[in-house]
């Protein structure tokens, strides 16, 4: 159902490859809501992807662009201010990748030029983006722009490897650039830490069926699924959460706050 939250906003949203991934729900969302956006993905994931189905369904434009890439991005934001038709008011950055976990490389024997590529692919593109923003004055002031996190950037989750790492330099990013493009330009910039959730970068952490069912028993709510991150995109999207900035907000049915459950005290009591 429409609240119409976000009637004539403008936005761009990255990384939906199919449709169990977090940012294909948020497309569908932010329109159904009154927004127009544009689409992008890296080349080769439009190669492989589903984006064009999710185009049609949301009358939105595909523009590829690589996140790690500069150029790419300059050329994306110039695009979609054209296409829309002026400055924009809401950005998804639902961007991760570890060619570590991909790889089965262990934590403790890592290799470091892959290392180097998670924190780019994860982290360092999430500054790219704010940085191209800014320089192009891409945003309209009270924007608010989303970066999608995970809680291993706070507590240790062994088979999140790397992605560990590029989720903390995440979230330092949302509070350091939040801080500048605030007083620049009143942008907001926020981290969301969603639970985990069946999509092609979840499912390809190990042991991931097993922390996802431990999640879902440890929170009180259960485990916020992507249609509830959607949700949660679009509130933060809209003028209601205006002075929300720099924040890393919880969006886990409760996990984070919790020891143990009763749940997985049963569990355990068995053995
Ligand atoms: N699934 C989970 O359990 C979970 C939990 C918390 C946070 N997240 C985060 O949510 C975000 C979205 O992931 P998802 O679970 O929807 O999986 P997904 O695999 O559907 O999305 C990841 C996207 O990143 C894109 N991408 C990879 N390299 C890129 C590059 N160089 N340039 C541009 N795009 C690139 C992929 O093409 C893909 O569309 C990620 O940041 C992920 O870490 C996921």
């Amino acid at each position: 159902m429409s609240h119409h939250l976000l009637q004539g906003k403008k936005g761009i949203i990255f990384g939906a490859l199919d449709e169990r991934s977090m940012a294909w729900k948020a497309a569908q969302r932010v329109v159904e809501e009154g927004a127009s956006i544009t689409l992008t993905n890296a080349p080769i994931a439009l190669r492989m992807g589903k984006i064009n189905e999710l185009a049609k369904e949301c009358n939105a434009e595909v523009i590829p662009a690589d996140a790690t890439s500069l150029s790419d991005l300059e050329d994306l934001f110039s695009k979609s201010m054209e296409k829309l038709g002026g400055k924009l008011d809401f950005i998804l950055h639902s961007i991760g990748m570890s060619p570590n976990v991909r790889k089965n490389v262990p934590y403790t024997a890592t290799n470091y030029d892959n290392f180097q590529k998670t924190l780019d692919i994860s982290a360092l593109s999430f500054h790219k983006v704010l940085q191209t923003a800014m320089k192009l004055d891409a945003l309209n002031e009270w924007a608010s722009v989303i970066g999608l996190s995970y809680i291993a950037a706070q507590r240790t989750f062994p088979g999140y490897n790397d992605m560990a790492e590029a989720k903390a330099l995440l979230e330092s990013i949302a509070r350091s650039f939040g801080y500048h493009y605030g007083n620049k330009r009143k942008v907001r910039v926020n981290t969301v830490s969603q639970s985990p959730t069946v999509t092609t970068a979840g499912s390809g952490v190990s042991g991931f069926d097993a922390f996802f069912h431990y999640a879902d028993k440890m929170s009180p709510l259960g485990n916020a699924n992507a249609d509830d991150c959607a949700n949660f995109c679009v509130v933060l999207f809209s003028d209601l959460t205006r002075m929300v900035t720099m924040q890393n907000l919880y969006h886990d049915g409760g996990f984070s706050s919790m020891g143990v459950s009763q749940a997985i005290v049963e569990d355990m009591s068995g053995r």
